[in-house]
């Protein structure tokens, strides 16, 4: 085979077959292709896309480049969930202990954040003691123990994708559905779960501008992880402003104990609901979505979520104590209070904005092996559709030096777009995709 024939052969909109794209994939990873084919081929299907058959190939070579997990001996049924990235989302937090006192097994090999979306890990990180840093072995026996365990995904977990993404990144190619489709969905895949919810979110702080992207990719996902025999499900979720109100690694810690112990805000609460009793119904474990919510309230209500966390926690190595007086969590040094100038509604609260903010904070990294604060975030206090009086505060910074606070202040006010009428609640999800 020759790189150049496959190259022309995607560029003026053939298929490729399955065996093309191990050899170009192989002979990449090999170093026989060099980087100008590869970014040429890329950009093709850029423009070109790919068929579904082709979509599962690419998976298929990502996947089989790495390690895969067998959770198959576990006793119980595996879920998992993805979500393609938000601002403020610590929804992982609350729906694997929630889902794993429900019986379930949730095993989560999980990334750090980078760009304005943080990391499940870089949370965890910030109860001290708290490691992800765990064996297979060790991983295993905590599923089988008690049915959760979550550590990091490591650079066996589909070692092509990351060669090729990082060319990606810099050919103006990341954006292509089936490349960010086969891309997520061989991580997802090398986890084994047999049930798998993807919370595909749309909007300013998202992967995808709009529902009717984050519908496609949502469904090019999908087609991907039934291929390979997974009971997919997918919710499109509206991240135009931050999920919850609290932004920040230990900063939503602390928002997540609160949902875990039945309070909390009203929007993290509904999607890990609809989310997790998703993932309920798919396993059988609840007969319809109605039944499973209900199952999943009485489980927060009960204290028994709560209990499966402090578990969770303790037995990767993170002080429990933290958790019982989360005021002793990592809190920032300094803080700063925005105000609003104005009188009316919040009409939009741009998630973009306030997650590049946190990141400038601190709370976020820009490269892949930046220091991050712990500490450091945004804590949201007039949210979009809320009644805001002058004077009255809006957010309140935390970073760890008044400096630091004063030169991102000016662009994180910016978040707020106000008008003089109640705006029209925005739906928190948009739809619910089943096969
Ligand atoms: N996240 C991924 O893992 N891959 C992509 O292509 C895009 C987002």
């Amino acid at each position: 085979m020759l790189a150049v024939e496959i190259i022309a052969k995607k560029r003026d909109g053939f298929e490729l077959s399955t065996e093309e794209l191990q050899w170009l994939v192989s002979e990449y990873l090999a170093g026989k292709v060099p980087d100008y084919q590869m970014s040429a081929w890329l950009m093709a299907v850029y423009l070109r896309g790919m068929t579904v058959s082709e979509t599962v190939a690419l998976t298929e070579v990502f996947l089989a480049s790495g390690q895969q997990m067998d959770l198959r001996s576990l006793p119980r049924p595996t879920v998992d969930k993805h979500s393609t990235g938000g601002v403020g989302d610590k929804t992982s937090l609350i729906l694997a202990p929630l889902l794993a006192a429900a019986g379930l097994i949730v095993g989560k090999l999980t990334g750090r954040g980078l760009g304005h979306t943080g990391g499940t890990i870089d949370k965890l990180e910030s109860i001290p003691g708290f490691t992800a840093d765990l064996s297979d072995a060790a991983y295993l026996q905590n599923l089988r123990n008690i049915g959760l365990s979550m550590i990091g995904a490591g650079p066996t977990l589909a070692p092509a994708d990351k060669r090729v993404y990082a060319l990606r990144d810099v050919t103006a190619t990341v954006g292509s559905f089936p490349l960010i489709a086969s891309s997520i969905m061989s991580k997802k895949l090398a986890g084994g779960a047999e049930h798998i919810v993807l919370d595909v979110k749309y909007g300013r702080g998202a992967l995808m501008p709009t529902v009717a992207a984050a519908r496609e990719l949502a469904e090019a996902m999908m087609s991907i992880g039934q291929h390979f025999g997974r009971k997919m499900s997918a919710i499109l979720s509206n991240m135009n402003q931050p999920l919850g109100y609290a932004v920040g690694n230990s900063l939503e810690v602390k928002e997540a104990i609160d949902v875990l112990q039945d309070r909390g805000p009203q929007d993290v609460r509904e999607l890990v609901l609809a989310l997790g009793a998703e993932l309920m119904v798919s396993t059988g474990l609840s007969v319809d979505n109605a039944s499973a919510q209900k199952r999943l309230e009485q489980l927060l209500a009960s204290g028994a979520a709560w209990e499966k966390f402090l578990q969770f926690v303790e037995l990767q190595g993170g002080d429990p104590h933290y958790l019982l007086e989360p005021s002793l969590l990592p809190t920032s040094s300094q803080q700063f209070t925005l105000v609003s100038a104005q009188t009316g509604y919040v009409a939009a609260l741009d998630a973009l904005c306030i997650g590049q903010c946190a990141v400038k904070l601190g709370a976020g990294r820009i490269q892949q092996d930046s220091e991050i604060d712990k500490a450091a975030g945004i804590v949201l206090l007039k949210k979009q559709g809320e009644a805001v009086q002058r004077g009255e505060s809006l957010a309140i910074l935390h970073g760890n030096s008044q400096e630091l606070l004063l030169q991102v202040a000016p662009e994180a006010i910016r978040a707020w777009q106000f008008t003089e009428q109640r705006p029209e609640p925005q739906p928190l999800i948009a739809a619910t995709l089943r096969p």
